[in-house]
């Protein structure tokens, strides 16, 4: 069955890259004069193309899925999505209306059902899955917009009687900015609201500055909290926001794109108490539940206000599907949608849920291995979260020098971040179910070196 060839082909790679190197040396030239052999002149063996293409993707990019790739929120993937992902691309089901395509709209119904139930929100509470979290952080701001200024729809911001604000902090994700810009809103439309000692949302500071925007006729209407920023995997005192939005009546939105994930575990989830008092969430499949891009979701405990914010007609589409169903391209952004929903339906039915959290679990067990291995080794840690990301640093570092150094030597792949006005510092995040306790105290040991040889150096 081609299933299990697929699936067989996705275990003996993971095996290849983990025992290759992670991150290429390459240069745009390099790349660009390989191409240059497709000119698309005349038609070629497509399975010597696949196996140049295979061969590239190998030698020219950085191994988000190698077990020591300690990165951004990019997974390794449970083999049964990446099946998913194909069977996807085989039927190529058009899920903009129910009619269409009613299984895989099923499927994915179920699926975010599921999880909505997990992070805490009512039967009847909308829910889609988007290209990601910066759409679905979008889908949330147009939706809140509606809900607050009923003439949004109709006739734009220019119509509404005060400007409109929003608060984040300057940890959130920097999709707000383009939201702002993409709405209409503005980026001067965001207000950047202070954080403690550990990068958390300073409440005393939102209130302060809602009061003032006030005062000055504008219009407050949205506060994001943010449960694991990008940067420090900080989240936001989301019970308290939540009490705070309720009584100021502004809309309370939760970028859980990473941490969201922790919901279904016993052990983590009291972390993310409050976020099932939000009006709306932002998490993605496609970073801690390790399935392959792009999987988002959004989800909206007012599903009137979805409605009419995605509302559409047009001569060449077909009228609403009768019955007890919503046709997602009424309730969402997108028109022709992907049967997205699938990888993560497979891989949770391959799973259990029991599975996943295992999953789950086991990585924030490393990430206490790796924090406890830095520490151990004399590096300073600067972030304070219960989720796998540590953020250290030493004296006189120079954390992009370090990093090439580590990446020259294939040792690991981590980035670099500057939190708050700070100097920038290394950025560990453990994001593959590969990750064993072994590979982290031989990165962390290969570290060490490294910065002694650096000081060895220079001194
Ligand atoms: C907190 C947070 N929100 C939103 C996003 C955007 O998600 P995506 O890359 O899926 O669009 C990210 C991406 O890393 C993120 O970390």
């Amino acid at each position: 069955m081609a299933f299990d060839e697929v699936l067989n082909l996705a275990i003996k790679l993971e095996s290849v890259i983990a025992s290759g190197p992670i991150v290429p040396t390459v240069t745009p030239q390099e790349i660009r004069r390989h191409l240059a052999r497709y000119d698309f002149a005349k038609p070629l063996a497509v399975g010597e193309v696949v196996a140049d293409v295979e061969a590239m993707l190998r030698k020219w990019q950085v191994h988000v899925t190698h077990p020591r790739y300690l990165g951004l929120f990019n997974p390794s993937v449970t083999p049964a999505s990446v099946v998913g992902d194909t069977l996807v691309a085989l039927y190529n089901p058009q899920l903009a209306t129910w009619r269409t395509s009613p299984a895989a709209n099923e499927i994915e119904r179920h699926t975010l059902g599921w999880l909505g139930g997990k992070l805490g929100l009512p039967a009847d509470a909308s829910a889609s899955f988007t290209t990601g979290g910066a759409e679905a952080n979008l889908s949330a701001v147009v939706v809140a917009l509606t809900r607050a200024f009923p003439e949004y729809g109709e006739h734009g911001l220019r119509h509404l009687p005060a400007p409109p604000v929003l608060y984040v902090t300057g940890e959130a994700h920097h999709s707000f900015n383009k939201i702002a810009h993409l709405t209409g809103l503005g980026r001067q439309a965001i207000r950047t609201v202070a954080t403690d000692r550990d990068l958390k949302m300073d409440l005393g500071d939102l209130a302060g500055q809602v009061a003032r925007d006030r005062g000055r006729g504008l219009a407050p209407f949205m506060v994001v909290g943010t449960a694991g920023t990008t940067g420090a995997g900080a989240i936001d005192p989301l019970p308290e926001l939540a009490r705070f939005c309720r009584r100021e009546d502004l809309w309370f939105h939760v970028d859980a794109a990473w941490g969201g994930a922790a919901v279904i575990s016993p052990k983590l989830k009291g972390w993310l108490a409050g976020i099932e008092a939000a009006d709306s969430i932002t998490c993605d499949a496609h970073k801690w539940f390790s399935v392959p891009m792009g999987a988002g979701m959004f989800f909206c405990r007012h599903p009137d206000a979805v409605g009419e914010a995605f509302r559409g007609q047009s001569s060449y589409m077909p009228g609403r599907t009768a019955g007890p169903v919503v046709d997602p391209y009424t309730s969402s952004v997108q028109w022709s949608r992907r049967f997205i929903g699938l990888k993560l339906f497979l891989a949770l039915a391959q799973h259990g849920e029991s599975g996943y959290v295992e999953m789950i679990e086991h990585q924030a067990r490393m990430g206490d291995v790796l924090r406890e291995s830095v520490e151990r080794a004399g590096w300073r840690i600067v972030n304070r979260t219960p989720l796998p990301l540590v953020c250290f640093t030493r004296d006189g570092l120079v954390a992009r020098d370090f990093l090439a150094a580590l990446y020259e030597r294939q040792i690991a792949w981590m980035s670099e971040v500057r939190l708050g006005d700070e100097a920038p510092v290394v950025r560990a995040c453990v994001t593959s179910f590969r990750t064993k306790e072994s590979d982290i105290e031989w990165v962390v040991g290969e570290m060490s070196r490294l910065a002694l040889h650096e000081s060895e150096v220079t001194a």
